[in-house]
C-alpha cells in the first residue's frame, strides 16, 4: 500500500482545485497547457492528470497519473521520473507536436517523441487523459500518436500491454520506484523475454531474479494462481507484431484493481477495498524461496513443500551431492545414465509442474501431445516435452525443450505435466519406454538428500568401531545368493510411486548448514567421544537376510539417494534399511555430533535409528519400521481418515506432545526439531506417533532460549511467523507447529500456508472464526464428527491448539503447560488471541474476508478474487 506523508494533500483539496465540472477538463491542447495546481480528471473522474510532489521537504515536482476518486493519493505513472522539476512546472504540447514538461526558467526536463511534420501538419493536437488511465496524444486525422500506455512506470493498469511490439521495437516493461516517495527508476524491473514462449523476468539491476514460467496458452506456468475469474480475464497475444500480456475487467467492473512493482522488488496485485479505505494485496510475487531464480539448477526442482526444497528430476542425481546436503540445490542435478538417442530413450512425467525456462524451447502450435512426444523422440537434442496450450486438454500445442531444463519447481496443486526425456534404464519399471500412448508415468522423485548425511556420519562412526573391533565382515553382498526368506510384499504395503519411506518424505539427519550458527551445533554439555555412542552395527549377512537379499519386494521406496527397503530380523523385530546408493562418498565430520544426539535419544514418541552396516562400499542405516507409515497418509486421506477416531486421535495428539516435550526439556539436551508436520509423525503398528526427521534440527544450550538463522527451512503452513519472516526459532516455533499439527488432526484439514485457495483453507483462520462464534465443534472431523467423541477433549484440544498458534512466541505456551492442559480435566485455560496467519499472507485473508462480510452487495466482484 501506498501511503506517503504528502497524502495530507488529500481529496478535499484537490477537488477544490478542481474547476466547475461543467468544462471539459480532461484534455490539454496547444493553446491551453496545463500549469501549477491545475489537474486534468477523466471524464468518469476516476482519473487525475497534474503535477505532484511526493517529499515536499526535497520539493522535487513531477508530472503524473494518479486516481482521483479514492482518498489514498495511489500515482500510477510518472513522465519526468528521472528529471524532477524543482518549482513550478508547465505540461504543454510544443511546436514539434511533443508534449513538453517545462521548468519555471523555460527548460524542456521531459519531452515525449515528436511528430512526424506530416502528422503535424494535418491538424490540432489534443492530449486527452481517459477514464482508464490512458493519457494520449491525438492529432486531428492522425489518432493516436502517443501514450502513457506505453511507457508503463511500476503499474500495470487493466488495458495496459506489457511486452513487445516488433514493428517498432518498443519494449514496454515496468520498473520499480527507488523508494515509495522517489519515483525515479530503481533496482527492480519486470520485462518480457520473448524467446521460445514468452516469459516475463524480474530483473534487479541487470541480474534476474525471478521467471514466471512461459506461457502455457491459459496462464504463466509458474503463476498457477493468476487466473482468469468472472471480472477479469488474463491475456497473452503472440504474433508476429507484437508478443504482449495484459489484464482485462469485465465491463462493468466496478473494482479498482491494478499490478505494481514495489520498490522491494515484489509484483504485487492490488485492489481497492472501499470499506476499509485502502488497498489490499490479493497477491505477491516473489512468493517464496522457490521463486528466486534457478535456485535449484539444470534438471532441479524446487518444492517449498519439502525440506531441503530442492530436488532432482526423476531419473537424475545431484551434482554436487556435498553442497545440496548443505542446502545449496543451485549446482543443480546431473542424468544418471547418458540418453542414447537411436533408440530406446522414454519419457517421466513430472506433474503440477512450473515449466522449465524456455528460451532455448521450439513450440509448435500445430503438434498434439503424441506427436509432440515422437516429435522429441527423434530430435537428439530434445529433454523434455510438454503441452503448449492447456486450455485444450489433448488439443494441439507442443514445447520442446533442447536446452537444459532449468528454474522448474513442483506445485502442490496447480501447475502442468512436463515430460522428461531419460535413458531407457532410468525409466520407472512400470513405464513404457516408448511410442504408447499410455506410457506409465512417474512422479519427481524429491530425494532426501541430508538421510544420505545421516547415513554417512552412522557409517563414520561405524567405521570407528569396525576399526576398534577389527572385526572381519565377508563381502557376501550382491553376490547373488539368496537366502530362504519368504516373500513379504503385503508387509510392504501400498505405498505409492516409491516416493515414500516409512520415515515420512526425507528422512534426514545432518547438521544445520547455517556457518554463522556452527557454534550451537554443539552441545554445550555431554561433549562425548565415540565411546558414548551406542549405535550397534549389524553384520551384513542379516541385513541381507532380513531384507530377502534386498528383494524387490521388500522395496519400500526410492529415495534421492538410495532404495529404503523392509526387513525381519531374526528376532522378528520389523526393520527398514536405508542404503546408500554407492555415487555418494562424502565423510562428513562435522555432522558426528547431531548423529550423536540421534544415537542418545531415546523416547517412546521418537523413531528409533537401531544402528548401522557397513560393507566395502555398502553403507546402510537401520532403523525401527513403522507399519502404519506417516500421520499424513491417514489424515488426509478420504479413505483412511475415519479410520482415526477420536480416542486414537486423542492418544496421538498427547503422544506427539511428550515427544515433543521431551525434545525440549526432558533429554540432555535441548533440542529444536524446526520441521514437525504431518510427515513426519510416523505411526506404529498401534497407532502410536513417533516424531522422526530431525534433519534441520538444533541443539540449544541448556541457557539459550532464541537463535537466529539467514537460511529459513522447513515446510510452510507449519512455520510459525517469526521464523519464516525473520529467522527466529527457539521452542516456540515448535510449539506453533504443534499447534497447526493438533488442529489438523482435529479436523483432518491440511493446512496449506502460503497455498491456500479459498478462504476456508486456512485452517487456523477457519478454527479462529468457529471458536469466536461458538462453533467450536464444527471444526471437528466430519468423517468421525457422528461417532462417539468426548466433546470436552475435543473443544480442549482445539483451545490448545488455539493457543499454540498465537502470533506472539510468548504468548504461546511451552510444551510442558501443553502437555499438562492435555492432562487435566479442568476447563480453565488461557483464552486465545488471534492467531498468526501464517508465514506473512495474513492481509490476503483478512482482505478477502473482510471483502465478502462487508460487501455483499457486490460480493461476485470481491470473492471471486484469485489466490492460492
Ligand atoms: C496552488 O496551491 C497553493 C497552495 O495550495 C496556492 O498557494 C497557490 O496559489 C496555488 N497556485 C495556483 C496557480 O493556483
Ligand atoms: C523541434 O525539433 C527540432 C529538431 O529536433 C529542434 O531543433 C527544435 O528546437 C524543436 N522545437 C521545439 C520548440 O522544441
Ligand atoms: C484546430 O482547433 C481550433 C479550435 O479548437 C479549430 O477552430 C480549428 O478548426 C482546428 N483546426 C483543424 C485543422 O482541425
Ligand atoms: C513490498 O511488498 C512487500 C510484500 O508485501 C513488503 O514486505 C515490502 O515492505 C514492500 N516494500 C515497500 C517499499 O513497500
Ligand atoms: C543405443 O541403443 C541401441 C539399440 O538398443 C544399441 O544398439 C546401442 O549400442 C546403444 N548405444 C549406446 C551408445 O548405448
Ligand atoms: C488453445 O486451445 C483453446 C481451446 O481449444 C483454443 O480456443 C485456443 O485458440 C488455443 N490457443 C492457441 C494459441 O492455439
Ligand atoms: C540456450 O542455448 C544457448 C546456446 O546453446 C546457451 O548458451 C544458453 O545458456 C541456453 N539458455 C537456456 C536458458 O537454456
Amino acid at each position: 500500500m501506498m501511503t506517503w506523508p504528502w497524502r495530507a494533500l488529500s481529496l478535499a483539496a484537490l477537488l477544490l482545485l478542481l474547476p466547475s465540472p461543467a468544462e471539459p477538463f480532461d484534455t490539454v491542447t496547444t493553446g491551453a497547457p496545463l500549469a501549477g495546481n491545475r489537474t486534468l480528471v477523466s471524464a468518469k473522474g476516476t482519473f487525475a492528470l497534474g503535477f505532484f510532489t511526493p517529499d515536499a521537504a526535497a520539493g522535487r515536482t513531477y508530472l503524473g497519473i494518479w486516481y482521483s476518486n479514492i482518498p489514498t493519493m495511489t500515482v500510477v505513472w510518472v513522465a519526468n521520473r528521472a528529471s524532477p522539476v524543482l518549482g513550478s512546472a508547465v505540461l504543454k504540447i510544443d511546436a514539434n507536436g511533443s508534449l513538453v514538461v517545462v521548468n519555471g526558467q523555460g527548460g524542456v526536463v521531459w519531452a515525449s517523441p515528436v511528430t512526424p511534420a506530416a502528422v503535424l501538419r494535418a491538424g490540432n493536437a489534443t492530449a486527452q487523459l481517459l477514464d482508464n488511465g490512458n493519457f494520449v496524444l491525438r492529432f486531428a486525422g492522425a489518432g493516436v500518436v502517443w501514450q502513457s500506455f506505453d511507457y508503463p512506470t511500476d503499474t500495470l493498469l487493466p488495458g495496459m500491454k506489457l511486452g513487445i511490439d516488433f514493428r517498432t521495437g518498443l519494449d514496454r516493461y515496468i520498473s520499480s520506484w527507488r523508494a515509495s516517495d522517489d519515483p525515479s527508476p530503481g533496482e527492480y524491473s519486470f520485462r518480457i523475454d520473448p524467446r521460445g514462449s514468452p516469459e516475463f523476468f524480474l530483473y534487479r539491476w541487470s541480474t534476474r531474479t525471478y521467471g514466471s514460467g512461459p506461457w502455457n496458452g491459459y496462464q504463466f506456468s509458474g503463476v498457477p494462481n493468476l487466473r482468469t475469474n468472472t471480472f477479469l480475464s488474463y491475456q497473452y497475444v503472440s504474433t508476429a507484431d507484437e508478443a504482449y500480456y495484459r489484464y482485462v475487467l469485465d465491463d462493468g467492473a466496478a473494482v479498482l484493481t491494478r499490478f505494481v512493482m514495489n520498490s522491494s522488488g515484489q509484483m504485487q496485485r492490488l485492489m481497492w477495498i472501499d470499506t476499509r479505505r485502502s488497498w489490499s494485496v490479493f497477491s505477491s510475487y516473489p512468493m517464496d524461496e522457490c521463486e528466486a531464480y534457478r535456485a535449484c539448477g539444470a534438471y532441479g526442482v524446487c518444492n517449498v513443500e519439502q525440506s531441503p526444497m530442492c530436488g532432482c528430476a526423476a531419473g537424475f542425481e545431484p551434482r554436487y551431492p556435498r553442497a545440496w546436503a548443505l542446502r545449496d540445490g543451485s549446482g543443480g542435478c546431473e542424468r544418471r545414465t547418458a540418453l542414447n538417442c537411436t533408440g530406446g530413450d522414454g519419457f517421466a512425467v513430472a506433474r503440477n509442474m512450473k515449466l522449465p525456462e524456455s528460451a532455448n524451447a521450439t513450440v509448435d502450435m500445430a503438434l498434439g501431445l503424441d506427436e509432440c512426444r515422437q516429435s522429441c523422440l527423434s530430435n537428439c537434442a530434445c529433454r523434455a516435452y510438454a503441452s503448449a496450450n492447456v486450455s485444450s486438454p489433448g488439443g494441439k500445442g507442443c514445447f520442446m525443450w533442447t536446452g537444459d531444463l532449468l528454474d522448474m519447481r513442483q506445485f502442490d496443486s496447480g501447475g502442468q505435466d512436463l515430460f522428461v526425456r531419460l535413458a531407457a534404464s532410468d525409466l520407472p519399471t512400470n513405464s513404457v519406454s516408448d511410442n504408447s500412448q499410455t506410457a506409465k508415468l512417474v512422479e519427481i522423485i524429491v530425494p532426501s538428500v541430508v538421510a544420505l548425511l545421516l547415513l554417512l556420519v552412522g557409517l563414520v562412526i561405524c567405521v570407528i568401531k569396525l576399526k576398534k573391533s577389527r572385526k572381519a565382515i565377508p563381502s557376501a553382498l550382491n553376490n547373488g545368493q539368496v537366502t530362504p526368506f519368504g516373500q513379504r510384499s503385503h508387509i510392504a504395503g501400498s505405498l505409492d510411486n516409491g516416493q515414500n519411506t516409512p520415515f515420512g518424505q526425507r528422512n534426514h539427519i545432518a547438521a544445520s548448514n547455517d556457518a554463522q550458527n556452527n557454534s550451537s551445533l554443539r552441545p554445550t554439555a555431554g561433549q562425548g567421544n565415540h565411546q558414548d555412542l551406542d549405535l550397534p552395527s549389524f553384520d551384513v549377512e542379516t541385513i541381507l537376510y532380513a531384507t530377502n537379499n534386498f528383494s524387490a519386494d521388500n522395496k519400500l521406496g526410492q529415495g534421492g539417494f538410495g532404495p529404503v527397503y523392509m526387513g525381519r530380523l531374526d528376532n522378528g523385530q520389523d526393520i527398514a534399511v536405508k542404503r546408500l546408493s554407492r555415487r555418494s562418498t562424502q565423510g562428513l565430520r562435522e555432522f558426528k555430533n547431531e548423529v550423536k544426539l540421534i544415537a542418545k535419544l531415546q523416547h517412546r514418541n521418537l523413531v528409533r535409528l537401531l544402528g548401522c552396516c557397513i560393507d566395502g562400499s555398502e553403507r546402510m542405516l537401520i532403523y525401527e519400521y513403522m507399519h502404519n507409515r506417516s500421520l499424513n497418509t491417514f489424515l488426509f486421506n478420504e479413505e483412511k481418515q475415519s479410520m482415526l477416531n477420536w480416542a486414537k486421535r486423542f492418544s496421538i495428539i498427547n503422544g506427539i506432545a511428550r515427544g515433543i516435550l521431551y525434545l525440549h526439556q526432558d533429554s540432555a539436551l535441548r533440542i529444536i526439531h524446526r520441521d514437525l508436520k504431518a510427515s513426519n509423525i510416523l505411526l506404529d503398528r498401534d497407532m502410536n506417533p513417533k516424531i522422526s526427521d530431525f534433519g534441520v534440527a538444533r541443539i540449544f544450550g541448556t541457557d539459550q532460549t532464541t537463535a537466529y538463522t539467514k537460511k529459513v527451512v522447513g515446510t510452510y503452513g507449519y512455520m510459525s511467523p517469526e521464523y519464516a519472516m525473520d529467522g527466529v526459532f527457539s521452542m516456540k516455533s515448535d510449539v506453533f507447529s504443534f499447534g497447526v499439527l493438533v488442529l489438523e488432526i482435529v479436523s483432518g484439514k491440511k493446512n496449506r500456508g502460503f497455498y491456500h485457495n479459498e478462504l476456508d483453507l486456512n485452517l487456523l483462520r477457519y478454527a479462529w472464526r468457529l471458536w469466536k462464534e461458538g462453533r467450536t465443534l464444527e471444526f471437528l472431523d466430519q468423517s468421525i464428527a457422528g461417532t462417539s467423541s468426548n466433546v470436552t477433549e475435543v473443544v480442549r484440544c482445539i483451545q490448545i491448539g488455539l493457543l499454540c498458534v498465537q502470533e506472539q512466541p510468548r504468548h504461546r505456551p511451552t510444551m510442558s503447560a501443553v502437555t499438562m492442559m492435555l492432562g487435566s480435566e479442568s476447563p480453565v485455560l488461557l483464552e486465545p488471541c488471534e492467531p498468526a496467519f501464517s508465514t506473512g499472507r495474513s492481509l490476503i485473508s483478512d482482505d478477502t474476508a473482510e471483502a465478502s462480510r462487508s460487501n455483499s452487495a457486490r460480493s461476485w466482484t470481491v470473492t471471486v478474487v484469485e489466490g492460492r
